[in-house]
């Protein structure tokens, strides 16, 4: 069986798709998904289940398991728990896990992502982890978008996404509550461990009471994006670039791209260009990078020159620090102000723009892409 809800449930109010209607809700299920924790002057374990108290302090690693969409928001997360509460994360995709004899550790905590919590390989998964597992005191947690549903039933904490029902098979709010829900897990293991000032804690919750309206800011980028949109539509492929916390979401944007444009999109962490993908740039092939002023913006930077040597054309996703210009092949966006450590749900949502203006030019069905399900529920 599946939790799916049938379209016709739910209105499109004044929205042409429900893609377009679910990326618009963003900055609102964001806010909703956060509301327990930005009202709060603190954060505690509990907002993942009464017994995460006394769970929580016993976690030494973690093992995320996931699928599609939810496989990318538990590697961004992965950046966030090793780099602010100092634990080592593991990602895995569902569906490979579930046939690995893997060497368990102890104290694991297991977590699964899925919006709808009934995606057979994340079930069987989990499962699996649980047997390795077996004795080796395993903590599961479920960041599920549906409250009663097989993955949280089978876990022992929670965490509900409430990013309402979600229809476009392309995931869009789904992953950018995954999102806030994990960095708010970050923030309460960080604290858990010791690794979390009060001084901190308090500016982490100014930036998520913040969030909101951040995301709001960059939607409104929607016409700057339209044309770029009228460029990809004729084009065969396209390749994305992302270093760090952002090469995730460029992996994300691509598999946006090629749902619901079926344009061949492949993504690469941009220091492995030259250990294959260069080989494919040329004028022809559009070159999109997620360049936020991080860490790795100097890198970055280094590796779309290389793009740029080769005649690919570059669009890139900017923000106002990172100082790239616009030139001849060189198309910038910039969104506002760097977000630090929030930065990747920020810059998730123009690539979602992206495909889906690209998908109208191209006239392809942006709601029901051919081939694809919402939930897959058998193998
Ligand atoms: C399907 C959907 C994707 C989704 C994936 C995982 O492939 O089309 O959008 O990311 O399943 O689904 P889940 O419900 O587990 O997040």
């Amino acid at each position: 069986h599946t939790s799916e809800l049938s379209a016709d449930a739910v209105s499109l109010g004044l929205f042409d798709h429900y893609m377009q209607k679910e990326t618009f809700e963003q900055p609102e299920v964001v806010a909703n998904t956060l509301e327990m924790v930005s009202g709060a002057q603190s954060i505690s374990p509990q907002l993942f289940g009464a017994s995460a108290l006394e769970l929580f302090p016993k976690i030494t690693n973690i093992l995320i398991l996931a699928c599609g969409t939810s496989y990318h928001a538990g590697m961004v997360a992965r950046y966030w728990l090793e780099d602010v509460a100092g634990i080592p994360v593991n990602v895995e995709i569902a569906s490979e896990y579930r046939y690995r004899k893997s060497v368990a550790q102890s104290n694991t905590l297991i977590i699964t992502i899925s919006q709808s919590g009934e995606t057979a390989d994340t079930i069987a998964a989990l499962q699996h982890a649980k047997e390795l597992h077996n004795g080796l005191s395993a903590v599961t947690l479920s960041i599920c978008n549906a409250p009663e549903s097989a993955l949280t039933r089978q876990s022992q904490l929670k965490f509900l996404t409430r990013a309402g029902p979600e229809i476009g098979v392309a995931s869009t709010k789904a992953f950018t509550t995954q999102l806030s829900s994990l960095f708010v897990l970050t923030l309460v293991l960080a604290k858990v461990n010791g690794h979390l000032s009060v001084a901190q804690e308090a500016d982490y919750l100014k930036q998520l009471r913040h969030l909101p309206a951040a995301m709001q800011q960059v939607l409104l980028l929607e016409d700057q994006i339209k044309p770029w949109a009228k460029a990809f539509a004729d084009k065969d492929h396209a390749l994305f670039l992302g270093r760090g916390i952002h090469w995730p979401v460029a992996m994300e944007g691509a598999l946006k791209l090629k749902e619901i444009t079926y344009i061949h999109a492949e993504s690469y962490a941009a220091g492995e260009l030259k250990h294959g993908p260069l080989a494919l740039v040329d004028e022809k092939m559009p070159v999109i990078a997620i360049a936020p002023n991080d860490g790795l913006i100097e890198k970055l930077k280094s590796n779309l020159q290389e793009v740029r040597a080769r005649s690919g054309e570059l669009y890139i996703f900017a923000d106002r620090d990172t100082q790239i210009e616009t030139g001849e092949g060189v198309h910038v966006i910039n969104l506002p102000d760097h977000a630090g450590l929030l930065s990747p749900i920020l810059h998730t949502l123009p690539l979602q723009l992206l495909s889906y203006h690209t998908a109208l030019e191209r006239g392809t069905d942006v709601d029901k892409p051919r081939n694809l399900a919402k939930s897959v529920t058998v193998e």
